[in-house]
């Protein structure tokens, strides 16, 4: 198992240098080439477990600062959904929902769904921005500029698209996805996407059952990813897995345990992702004789919990989920690619992402990060006015690609390749592909 570790740290090491992300760092923040090579001094073991849990380009962070502690107190402090508020099927969002750092009514203003993850988990603006645009865009009022994290939002919704309020439980292949790490497939379950699964919180669970330092790392969600992907392919006929809802949601849905819910110190500068703080932020209590029950809309930010740093070389940004992807990819391959059952369980098959994106891209560039990083933003500008464009919108067409591309562009290198014709006819091809659409 130790030799295991080791050899991945050695191919983690690899990849970092080859896209010299020492030089990048070292120029966005000066002192930290010395604190690298001070860092390199310290012990071998120390250095070992740093390279497996780390930052942006598998860079270990060398920093902690007591400001990484998130306020749960007074105006930020727990409090359960009134009848009325909304939760679904994002962990991360009610408990920001929970805390007051999203409105408690679960209806998130744009800007706040990108400044709210930023604060209080260390999500990078160029990953939450986007996020919160295509939220807002396919599933959430592109007038008020608002969306909901649960079910359809109030009548209040004044967006003439089709699906518009419908929320992220309501955004199913669109957003949301099968194979997720705890909810259950829309199939399955007859459209709760948005409640959490026992068993497959279990699953994971218990991959640390008898570890004398748990941990959810990302080593560990990856063989859960594999459980999941294995899972939904297994049981159900249906499943379906997109080009954004599964390769880019779901994957990052896992990615994002432990990068985001991890709890930092001195310690542990990459972060710990221990039992309570796991169970505390799914909504999980344990009772004595180890039966896990889940409170629906329960999730809570634990009290003593510090986020990752925050600063460009810290935050979880799209490149740092890329790195991510590569080493899912070297173990659950499928899971990077599109594709679905065919109508009876265990019959999977890929679709080759060339000719869903007029040839831009290919489905080996998925696990080429910086490839990656440039199919994250251009699927998102492809896929939009895709849901937007059998709607009879009107001036609202306008108003809608010009809320995408201002807010999105900015992100986007142009060096880039662009979706020119995104062929969707794929999705015709997979009996889920059609299921939960509007
Ligand atoms: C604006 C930002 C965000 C949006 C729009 C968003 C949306 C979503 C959606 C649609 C899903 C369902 C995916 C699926 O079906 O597999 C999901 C799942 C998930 N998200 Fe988020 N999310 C955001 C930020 C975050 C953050 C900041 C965290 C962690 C701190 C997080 C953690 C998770 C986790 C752990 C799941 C999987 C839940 C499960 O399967 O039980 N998300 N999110
Ligand atoms: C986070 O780590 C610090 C330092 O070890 C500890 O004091 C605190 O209780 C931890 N918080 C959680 C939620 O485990
Ligand atoms: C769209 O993709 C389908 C396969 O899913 C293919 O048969 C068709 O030729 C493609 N259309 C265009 C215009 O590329």
């Amino acid at each position: 198992m130790k030799f295991l570790y080791s050899s991945a740290a050695l191919l983690l090491v690899t990849a970092a240098q080859a896209l010299c992300p020492y030089a990048e760092r070292a120029l966005q923040d000066p002192s930290f080439l010395k604190r690298h090579l001070e860092k390199q001094e310290s012990s071998q073991d120390e250095a070992a477990n740093e390279k497996r849990q780390s930052g942006p380009g598998g860079i270990p962070f060398t920093t902690f600062d007591k400001n990484q502690l998130i306020d749960v107190t007074g105006d930020h402090a727990w409090k359960a959904p009134g009848p009325n508020d909304l939760r679904g099927p994002c962990p991360g969002l009610n408990a920001l929902a929970n805390h007051g750092y999203f409105p408690r009514s679960g209806v998130v203003p744009l800007t706040v769904g990108a400044t709210a993850t930023n604060q209080v988990y260390g999500l990078a603006i160029n990953f939450g921005l986007p996020l919160s645009v295509y939220a807002t865009l396919v599933d959430g009022d592109v007038v008020g500029d608002t969306w909901s994290i649960g079910g359809k939002q109030p009548q209040t919704v004044t967006s003439p698209i089709l699906g518009a309020g419908d929320g992220l439980s309501g955004s199913h292949n669109k957003y949301e996805s099968d194979a997720s790490p705890g909810r259950g497939d829309y199939y399955l379950f007859n459209g709760d996407v948005s409640s959490l699964r026992v068993k497959k919180f279990k699953a994971l669970y218990d991959l640390q059952k008898n570890k004398p330092v748990p941990n959810y790392n990302l080593d560990v969600l990856i063989q859960h990813r594999k459980y999941t992907f294995d899972d939904s392919k297994n049981t159900n006929p249906y499943f379906f897995f997109e080009p954004f809802a599964g390769v880019a949601v779901a994957n990052a849905a896992h990615t994002f345990i432990p990068a985001l819910f991890s709890n930092h110190s001195t310690q542990y500068p990459n972060g710990l992702l221990d039992k309570q703080t796991l169970k505390s932020f799914f909504a999980i209590t344990e009772a004595a004789d180890g039966t896990l029950s889940y409170k629906p809309g329960y999730e809570r930010i634990p009290n003593n919990w510090y986020r990752r740093p925050l600063g460009a070389v810290n935050e979880y940004t799209p490149a740092s989920f890329a790195q991510d992807l590569v080493k899912i990819a070297a173990v659950v391959p499928e899971a990077v690619s599109v594709g679905g059952n065919t109508g009876k369980v265990n019959s999977f098959t890929g679709v080759d992402l060339g000719d869903i994106t007029g040839g831009a891209y290919h489905t080996t560039d998925l696990r080429n990060p910086t490839k990656f990083v440039c199919y994250f933003y251009q699927i998102t500008l492809a896929l939009v006015p895709d849901f937007l464009r059998s709607e009879a919108l009107g001036s609202a067409l306008g108003s809608a690609l010009n809320l995408l591309h201002s807010k999105i562009d900015p992100f986007v290198d142009p060096k880039c390749a662009k979706i020119a014709n995104y062929n969707d006819t794929f999705a015709s091809k997979f009996p889920g592909g059609a299921i939960g659409q509007p």
